[in-house]
C-alpha cells in the first residue's frame, strides 16, 4: 500500500476527537490523488456525513460547477479536502480543538498530493490553514504564498448560495486560477468559459 493509502486508512479510523462519535462516515476527501489544484473547504455537512465524500450536497453541486465553467474536474485536475474530516453535530463550526487535532492530516494530504495551487474556500479553510486573524473578505481574490505553493481564498459556495452578489467576485477569483493553471501547468489549458 503506497503512502496515501496509509493515510486513507489512518484517517478513516481516527477516533483522536469527538466528531469520530458522532459521525456516518470519515471524509477522508474526493479527486485525483496527483492534482495539481487542492479545494479545501470546511467540515463535511450532512451529506458528505452519509456519503463519506466532501462537497456532494448544495455548495458541492455549485462547486463542481464552478469547476467545470473553469475546464476543471475532480477527475482529472482537482482534489477536494477539508480542515476538519469528521461531520459536526448539526453542522457548527468545527471547535479549535478539533481544527488543532485534524489539521496534521490535512497536512500530510497537502505533502502527498503536492499540489501547485489551492483553493480556499471560506474563512474556515482560511483561517484553518495560513492564519487565525485572516478575514476572507479582505484577503479574497489575492494570491498567498504558502510552503512554496500558490493559495487563493476565495468565499465558500455556501456564502455565494445565499448571497448572490459573490458570485461575480468569486469568479474573478477562479479566472486567476486558471491564467495560473496555464501559466504553471499546462499552457493549453482549455475552458469554454474563461
Ligand atoms: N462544505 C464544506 O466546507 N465541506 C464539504 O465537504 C461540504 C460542504
Amino acid at each position: 500500500m503506497d503512502e496515501f493509502e496509509v493515510l486513507r486508512q489512518e484517517i478513516n479510523q481516527c477516533t483522536k476527537c469527538s466528531l469520530s462519535k458522532t459521525r456516518n462516515n470519515v471524509v477522508f476527501g474526493d479527486g485525483f490523488r496527483n492534482a495539481e489544484i487542492m479545494c479545501i473547504g470546511e467540515g463535511p455537512g450532512y451529506y458528505e456525513d452519509q456519503q463519506g465524500k466532501p462537497f456532494v450536497g448544495k455548495s458541492g453541486q455549485l462547486l463542481d460547477k464552478i469547476l467545470e465553467a473553469c475546464g476543471f474536474n475532480r477527475k482529472e485536475h482537482v482534489f477536494i479536502g477539508n480542515i476538519v474530516k469528521c461531520r459536526p453535530p448539526n453542522n457548527r463550526d468545527p471547535l479549535p480543538e478539533e481544527r488543532e487535532i485534524c489539521i496534521p492530516y490535512l497536512y500530510k494530504q497537502i505533502e502527498l498530493i503536492d499540489p501547485k495551487i489551492i483553493i480556499l474556500l471560506g474563512a474556515t479553510a482560511l483561517k484553518g490553514l495560513i492564519d487565525p486573524n485572516a478575514k476572507i473578505t479582505k484577503v479574497r481574490g489575492e494570491w498567498i504564498s504558502w510552503n512554496n505553493r500558490l493559495v487563493m481564498p476565495t468565499f465558500h459556495p455556501s456564502a455565494l448560495l445565499r448571497n448572490t452578489q459573490l458570485k461575480k467576485p468569486v469568479w474573478e477569483d477562479f479566472k486567476k486560477v486558471v491564467s495560473k493553471y496555464r501559466e504553471l501547468v499546462n499552457k493549453e489549458h482549455y475552458s469554454a468559459n474563461c
